[in-house]
């Protein structure tokens, strides 16, 4: 049955916001066109293929896996169920690690680059920042590698178990949303996240296997001494109150809300 713009996205079942991304996925135009355009008829064919996108939705798939899509720091990324969908909290991440960048650094690791997100926005921001980007999913790498061709093709990627493929290799910043949440954590059944790859959200018992093996690792792999006026690695935190795994050296201090390591 053909219906008009305004009408599809009332029936949709959705709030109005979501309706509207996936009828306008679904017909390849941009938001704007169907708020200008409420009453434009659709005839069924598009009516069918935007209410497919909507009963996926009510069965609880996120709506960047139905699109493909989400912005994040202004850039439109390719987003697939290889990659954690990137949260808008993540921008602050990249705040900050730009904020250090500017403190001299020139070359920055993202660890866990999932879709490339933080990588990408980092290249972006920075021009004149070396930014590599590791990963150990080769599915979330390929999503990378589109993302930074399109966006910051001049990013280094590399598929690695966090720094063992790096070699040698230093950086003045180093920068990670790594899996933290606890297996087990009734979260993981909850909502979107339902959705996205175990590997990218769980970090073993305590959520923080993989914070002790980044922290544990970055000395040998930040830039020391002489080499940077701004060594330091950045780690998403795991949530307000969280307490971190006690480090002798580096040692790392919060910095606004992201823990940071010091060379
Ligand atoms: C929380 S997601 C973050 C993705 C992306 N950086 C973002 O912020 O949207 C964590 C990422 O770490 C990757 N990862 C998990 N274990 C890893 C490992 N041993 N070495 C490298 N990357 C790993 C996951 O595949 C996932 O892409």
């Amino acid at each position: 049955m053909s219906r008009a713009v305004r009408d599809l996205i009332r029936e949709g079942g959705l709030p109005a916001v979501e309706a509207r991304l996936l009828l306008a996925a679904s017909l390849g135009v941009d938001r704007a066109w169907l708020l200008a355009h409420p009453d434009d008829p659709l005839d069924d064919a598009c009516s069918a293929r935007a209410r497919e996108l909507f009963r996926r939705r009510r069965a609880g798939e996120p709506v960047a896996y139905i699109v493909g899509a989400r912005e994040f720091y202004g850039l439109p990324l390719e987003i697939t169920p290889a990659v954690l969908i990137p949260r808008p909290e993540t921008e602050l991440l990249v705040d900050l690690a730009l904020r250090h960048a500017a403190g001299g650094a020139r070359r920055a690791l993202d660890l866990g680059t999932g879709s490339g997100a933080i990588a990408v926005a980092l290249a972006r921001s920075a021009p004149a920042l070396e930014v590599w980007a590791a990963e150990a999913s080769p599915a979330a790498l390929a999503v990378a590698c589109r993302n930074a061709a399109r966006h910051a093709p001049q990013v280094h990627i590399v598929q690695s178990d966090w720094f063992a493929s790096l070699g040698a290799e230093r950086f003045d910043l180093i920068v990670s949303n790594p899996p933290y949440v606890a297996a087990g954590d009734p979260h993981l059944e909850q909502g979107d996240v339902r959705f996205e790859p175990r590997s990218a959200l769980v970090g073993g018992a305590d959520g923080l296997d993989c914070i002790r093996r980044i922290v544990g690792e970055a000395r040998d792999h930040l830039a020391a001494g002489g080499g940077s006026p701004s060594s330091t690695a950045t780690i998403r935190p795991h949530g307000a109150g969280r307490s971190w795994p006690s480090m002798a050296t580096p040692t790392y201090r919060a910095c606004r809300t992201w823990p940071v390591l010091r060379a």
